[in-house]
């Protein structure tokens, strides 16, 4: 980190959780010459469900959930941002405090429970847009709706002309009751009412379903099933986690909500492993979970990932970190003599897969 990223994440860590993500959002907005830096490397390009792919690292969803700043995010060196959970309505979320540093795990709790403007306001900024890069959007279902299935149903036809592409997030553990769409016989019919409003939409991105690490082989199983029989485009790996493997961190640890950062690496990179099993070598996957250097986003692509995303380690390295994890791997790729990143995917595939999970 240079002397200036130091200072900038001192002054942010002086502030609690929430407001420092206010600041940097508007740091960001502003144009602030926050470490940008973009490598162009046609090695690390990556052509998927149509889609290309500049680099494989993105901006995980969470971070901009109100489509405030995806070019910014860009501009920081990641290949595509994006932006939510939105959800039909604006709604508050949880109360505060909710969301918890655990700083000596180099982690994160949270429950935030889906705090976004609503789709209006979300749609706007997108429609807005003039830059070329990729930016999906992350749909959701509000709390109090009476259908939630027509919640996804209404994102999927709003943000279809304006996304690159949509991630259908039913993994939160922040609002009570979502994750049981994951389950199967809820799920069935989820996605083929998802794909029916895809095709009813004035544009047709792409579609992934996001999932969560805290999945049993057999759900893991049922969701490959219905992935693959309603043809969804691929799958995120994975959300945060209600467990809590061993952690340092002193009282914040016992606070409810997902856990994401360094100790979400290895759960999310099983899950992922075990999903590439199910969903077979076509599928397009995208690995997020504890990345925070150029290896850990080349082990997400060793397990079986296309793509990858990361969050919190931006929280602790700061906004630089993006551009330098891209340059580790346009050095790594040089130095092996690569002529695609993409030779790695699932060279550690089975080491994966077969860790307990
Ligand atoms: C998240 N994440 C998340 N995911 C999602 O699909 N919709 C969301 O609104 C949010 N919100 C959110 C807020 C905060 C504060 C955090 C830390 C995370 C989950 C995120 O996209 C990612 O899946 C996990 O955080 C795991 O990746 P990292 O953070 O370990 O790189």
């Amino acid at each position: 980190m240079s002397v200036l990223d130091r200072i900038g994440q001192k002054l942010l860590f002086t502030f609690d959780p929430e407001t420092a993500h206010g600041l940097s959002i508007a740091a960001l907005r502003c144009g602030l010459p926050v470490g940008a830096r973009t490598v162009r490397d046609t090695r690390l390009k990556v052509s998927l469900c149509g889609l290309d792919f500049p680099n494989p690292l993105g901006m995980a969803a969470g971070y901009d959930k109100n489509a405030e700043v995806p070019d910014a995010l860009l501009g920081l060196g990641f290949g595509f941002a994006e932006v939510g959970t939105v959800t039909p309505l604006p709604q508050a979320g949880n109360p505060k405090p909710r969301i918890f540093r655990l700083t000596a795990d180099e982690a994160v709790i949270n429950r935030l429970g889906f705090n976004n403007e609503g789709h209006a306001a979300a749609e706007r900024r997108l429609a807005a847009r003039r830059g070329p890069g990729i930016v999906g959007v992350n749909i959701g279902a509000n709390k109090d709706s009476d259908d939630r299935v027509g919640d996804y149903e209404r994102g999927v036809i709003r943000f279809a002309p304006h996304a690159t592409y949509l991630t259908v997030n039913i993994s939160s553990p922040n609002t009570p009751g979502l994750r049981t769409m994951q389950a199967r016989e809820h799920l069935g019919e989820l996605l083929s009412r998802v794909m029916a409003a895809r095709a009813a939409a004035t544009a047709q991105p792409p579609i992934f379903l996001k999932i969560a690490p805290d999945l049993v082989e057999a759900e893991l199983e049922d969701i490959a099933t219905e992935v693959i029989e309603k043809r969804i485009d691929g799958v995120i790996v994975s959300n945060t986690t209600i467990s809590r493997p061993a952690l340092r961190s002193g009282e914040a640890v016992r606070e409810t909500g997902g856990l994401s950062g360094r100790p979400l690496f290895e759960r999310s990179t099983i899950v992922l492993a075990r999903m590439r099993k199910l969903l077979g070598p076509e599928m397009a996957i995208i690995g997020v979970g504890g990345v925070d250097s150029t290896d850990a986003a080349l082990e997400k692509i060793r397990a079986g990932a296309d793509l990858v995303q990361l969050y919190t380690s931006m929280i602790y390295a700061g906004p630089a970190l993006p551009g330098r994890i891209v340059s580790g791997m346009a050095r790594f790729a040089e130095r092996e003599n690569l002529k695609s990143i993409r030779e790695l995917r699932d060279s550690r595939l089975d080491s994966w897969a077969s860790k307990p999970l």
